[in-house]
Order: C-alpha cells, then structure tokens, then sequence
C-alpha cells in the first residue's frame, strides 16, 4: 500500500510514523508513507496558504490553489490513481469497519486542513470523500490521520506478528474485546479466571466468546443493537 499524506506541518508526524508497528511495516516494504508539504505548493514569497473567509467570520480558510496543485502533483507520482480523503469534522465518522475497506486500497491520499478548514471548492473539485475521527474540532487534520493510518495499517497482512493478530480486537466482530490476564496469577489479592490456567483451549475460546458479548452489553450496547 501506498499512503500519501499532504499537510502544513510534516514535522508532526516523525514520532509516529518512526516508532513500533508503523515503523517495522514500512522496513518490511509493507506501506510507503509519503509526507508532501502543502506550503511548497504556495505560489507568492510569503508562501502563503490561506486567506480571509468571504462574506466575513473568524479565522482563515485554506486557499484551494496550493491544495489543488499539491494534491494533482502528489497523484503523478504513482500510477496507481488512488482514493483522495479529506480529513474534516464533518466527514463520515471512521470505524473499524471503515479501517477495514480502506486497508483494502492499494493507495490512500488523506489531505490535513488547518485554520478554519478548507475552501469549499477544495471537496468538491478533488472529488475527496471526507472523513471525521468523532464529533469534536481538533486544530489540524495530522492528528486524525495519524490515527487513521494507524488502525489501517494494523490491518495489512504481516503488519503484525501472529501474537499481535487484530482478529479478536474490540469491534472486529462487532464487541468488545474478551478480559485479558497476565503475571501474576494472583495481584493484590485479584485472581485470574480459573478456566484460562486449565489449558482446556476450546473451553477458554467459549469463555471468552461469552465474556465478549458481556462486556459489549454492559459497557457499550449500543454496538449489540448495530
Ligand atoms: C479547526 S478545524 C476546522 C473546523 C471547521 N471550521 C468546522 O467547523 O467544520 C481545522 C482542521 O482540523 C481537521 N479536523 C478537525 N477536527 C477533525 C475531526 N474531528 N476529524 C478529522 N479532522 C478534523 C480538519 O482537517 C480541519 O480542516
């Protein structure tokens, strides 16, 4: 998979995409990551990329020329056309189910807004879909995608060892995750769950699937009604 990502502040991203599992798949040639920086894109000696709101308001938009002329650059450099996603809080809200259509894309294009968010004409000349992490305003798009490309690429084949398998994670099969135990069996007085010492395997994989739909009524039904 290829993933490039258009934004003002690249520099956000080292940490994360330099560490642990977004690190090791991109060594294993499992994703590319590519950051372009929208600013290079500006056209005046201010490198300015964004501009007053007609008709008045707070704020400044992003201007959709540097935007156009990044992301038409950004699409040339793969011949693999790929899906244009515009990171704002009024996109559809991403889910797990949402991570699993697109881990299926052989390229991502995710667009990072800032200030008041994008020039309307931005969405509607790229033909982007829009994606919104939850109903709240963040100041920037880096964040959303940082957590999108995260959940996705978890999901690639050999992203992770077989230990770290995302099979039974929380919403992959619509609940929660079953109770998860480690050393010590005993800690301040708290006992872990008889079956799982027994070995039984079969008899642990029911416990679970039944701790699962537990856990999923009593801390978030509304998944079980989905
Ligand atoms: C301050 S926000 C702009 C919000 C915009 N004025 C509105 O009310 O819809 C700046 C940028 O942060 C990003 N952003 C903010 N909240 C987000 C969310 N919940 N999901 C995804 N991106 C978000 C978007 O890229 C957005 O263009």
């Amino acid at each position: 998979m290829r993933i490039d990502i258009l934004t003002l502040f690249p520099e956000m991203f080292e940490s994360t995409l330099g560490c642990s599992i977004l690190k090791r798949a991109q060594e294993k040639a499992i994703v590319d990551i590519i950051l372009t920086n929208i600013r290079d894109f500006a056209t005046d000696s201010y490198r300015k990329v964004d501009d007053k709101p007609y008709g008045g308001g707070p704020g400044m938009v992003m201007m959709p020329g540097p935007v156009f002329d990044c992301a038409e650059h950004v699409r040339k450099l793969s011949s693999e056309k790929g899906r244009v996603i515009l990171l704002t809080p009024q996109g559809q809200k991403f889910t797990q189910e949402k991570a699993g259509q697109l881990s299926k894309e052989k390229r991502l294009i995710f667009i990072t807004g800032k200030y008041e968010g994008f020039d309307e004409r931005i969405r509607i000349g790229l033909g982007a879909e829009q994606i919104s992490i939850g109903d709240y305003v963040l100041n920037g798009g880096e964040l959303a995608v940082m957590v999108i490309i995260d959940t996705i690429v978890r999901l690639l084949p050999d992203a992770l060892g077989d230990e770290d398998s995302p099979k039974d994670d929380s919403f992959s099969e619509g609940l929660l995750e079953y109770p998860q135990y480690t050393r010590p069996e005993v800690f301040r007085g708290m006992k872990v769950p008889e079956i799982l010492l027994s070995g039984d395997h079969k008899k642990i994989a029911q416990w679970r699937h039944q701790q699962a739909i537990e856990r999923t009524k009593k801390f978030r039904p509304d998944l079980l009604k989905e």
